[in-house]
């Protein structure tokens, strides 16, 4: 993508029934890391998150609280989801809450263009229902159920009985878009990521679309349906719409043709409503589908979907409160395929923790401003006559730069993160094999102990401009040392061509301080 473009990226609008736990935690990461990475490139960037907040979930678990759902949703976004966001530094542009005007006045604006243009009837359905997935299932969704659901029929996500609905509701004329999403699928083929749930996806239509139901009449938490008042908006068909809504969908007509069309970031379990529903609706409603839709694979913990209602959510801030915020980033976006499901262990996030942030980068920039301060006072050195090892740092460099540029695009972040870390080890490796603790003994060898010193700070700062979207607070502070300008306005993908200071400034703190046997590591 060329620099200059839009690039409109999304996470989830998350459920505000209960807090956040570290899956949510690890799509708003990738989302942002995705975000700042293309800011950095010069892309005309946004990046949206926020909450979803109506629906029979949110109502149920309102009124269990003795609270209304809108005062239910006004504690939690404000206890919890706003401030998730600080907890793992997410640079958001904008925050939507599906109870904000804005949003409202949208969803009706759609709505009634769809119930104008004759997209939407009235109809009776009959069906079993997920209040988890807030979605009718079919039969091919339902598994047998165990434990206290022994004999029933429960839903595979959620592991909880289905309920039978019957309702007189309204309908979108989903089915006319069949054949419109398979040919979208077909000329688009990177519209879905990655392949497995494209292909799962792709077999799904194919078995053929049903109409959807869109509106319910049984309970009021939710925007009024605007022809009809007795009935609300189904709370998926309202939650995808806050993608526009939120640009200036039907109201601010410059910011939507600026921003729209977006890059959608969810998990593989909504894949479906993003990149089924969604593109139906839009198609609907004459407006151009999603560039992407990317479903990411799921956190696992002991091997299980780790979820609060099945007891093994794990809360972001017992990571971050031992290893740090950058930590978290660093390990969730390193340590799992992005799109593929990935195991968490405590013992895994320490050892990485310690053998690649602490040993690996951490130690490689005190070491190499230590000894610019050491040998040089501070002044950088001047490079002079190149060797061919001072190349092939160089080389890495650049080459690094290009590939991680690429990775980001084909959204693999972690190997993007991977590629960057070629770097690390290059200068490692640099610095173990050109000694310039010996170099530095000797006044004869002072030039080249300074050629040593400044490609290796060169290189240094090559690696804080390409990780500060992952370590955003490691790589500020590295700069702060040895950089010019600010860290956010140097391009990315030239990371090379970085200014320094004229002399660098000794690291405040050590980057990532030693962890003495957390004891949540072991426990
Ligand atoms: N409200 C809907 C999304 C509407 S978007 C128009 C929703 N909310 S959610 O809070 O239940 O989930 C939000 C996101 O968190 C989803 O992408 C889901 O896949 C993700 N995760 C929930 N548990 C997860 C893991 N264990 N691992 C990774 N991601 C997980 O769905």
């Amino acid at each position: 993508m060329p620099a200059g473009e839009s690039f409109y990226i999304t996470t989830p609008i998350f459920y505000v029934n209960d807090v956040p736990h570290i899956g949510h935690a690890y799509t708003e990461v990738a989302s942002d890391v995705l975000a700042r990475w293309h800011r950095q490139r010069g892309d005309d960037t946004w990046l949206l998150t926020g909450t979803d907040e109506h629906g029979q979930k949110i109502l149920r678990t309102a009124t269990s609280h003795d609270v209304t759902p809108k005062e239910w949703a006004d504690k939690l976004v404000e206890e919890s989801w706003i401030p998730l966001l600080e907890t793992v530094n997410i640079r958001n542009d904008d925050f939507i809450r599906t109870t904000d005007a804005r949003h409202e006045t949208g969803v009706q604006l759609f709505l009634q263009k769809l119930y104008d243009d004759g997209l939407i009837y009235q109809g009776e359905f009959e069906g079993f229902y997920c209040v988890g997935c807030e979605e009718y299932k079919q039969a091919s969704d339902l598994v047998d159920g165990t434990g206290p659901f022994e004999g029933q029929q429960v839903c595979a996500i959620h592991s909880k009985p289905v309920e039978l609905l019957k309702e007189s509701n309204y309908f979108f004329r989903m089915s006319d878009f069949e054949q419109p999403l398979l040919d979208l699928y077909e000329s688009q083929p990177d519209f879905i990521q990655p392949e497995s749930v494209r292909n799962e996806i792709v077999q799904f239509v194919k078995q053929g679309l049903r109409d959807l139901s869109i509106s319910r009449a049984s309970f009021d938490w939710g925007i009024k349906v605007p022809w009809d008042d007795k009935h609300v908006v189904y709370v998926w068909f309202d939650a995808l719409l806050n993608y526009v809504t939120a640009v200036g969908y039907g109201v601010d007509d410059e910011n939507f043709d600026r921003r729209w069309p977006a890059t959608h970031i969810v998990g593989k379990d909504i894949a479906r409503f993003h990149a089924v529903i969604w593109p139906a609706m839009l198609m609907a409603a004459g407006l151009p589908v999603p560039k992407h839709v990317f479903g990411h694979g799921w956190l696992l913990v002991g091997g299980e979907k780790m979820s609060k209602s099945k007891l093994t959510g794990i809360a972001p801030q017992q990571i971050t409160e031992t290893f740090g915020v950058d930590a978290f980033r660093y390990y969730f976006m390193r340590a799992i395929t992005f799109g593929q499901d990935g195991n968490f262990s405590w013992e895994d996030i320490s050892a990485r923790y310690q053998a690649e942030l602490a040993n690996g980068f951490g130690n490689l920039a005190s070491r190499i401003i230590a000894m610019i301060t050491r040998y040089f006072d501070g002044t950088v050195p001047v490079i002079g006559d190149l060797t061919e090892a001072d190349l092939a740092i160089r080389e890495t460099e650049l080459r690094v730069t290009a590939d991680a540029d690429a990775a980001i695009d084909r959204f693999a972040i972690n190997e993007a993160v991977s590629t960057v870390w070629e770097l690390v080890d290059a200068l490692n490796g640099y610095i173990t094999e050109q000694e310039p603790w010996v170099l530095a003994k000797n006044e004869a060898t002072r030039d080249r102990l300074a050629t040593v010193l400044g490609t290796a700070l060169r290189g240094l700062g090559t690696l804080t401009v390409l990780l500060s979207p992952f370590i955003p607070d490691a790589a500020h502070k590295l700069w702060e040392s040895i950089g010019q300008g600010e860290l956010t306005s140097q391009n990315i993908d030239r990371a090379a061509e970085w200014s320094a200071a004229p002399a660098v400034v000794p690291l405040p703190s050590t980057l990532f301080p030693r962890i003495e046997q957390p004891e949540v590591a072991t426990a």
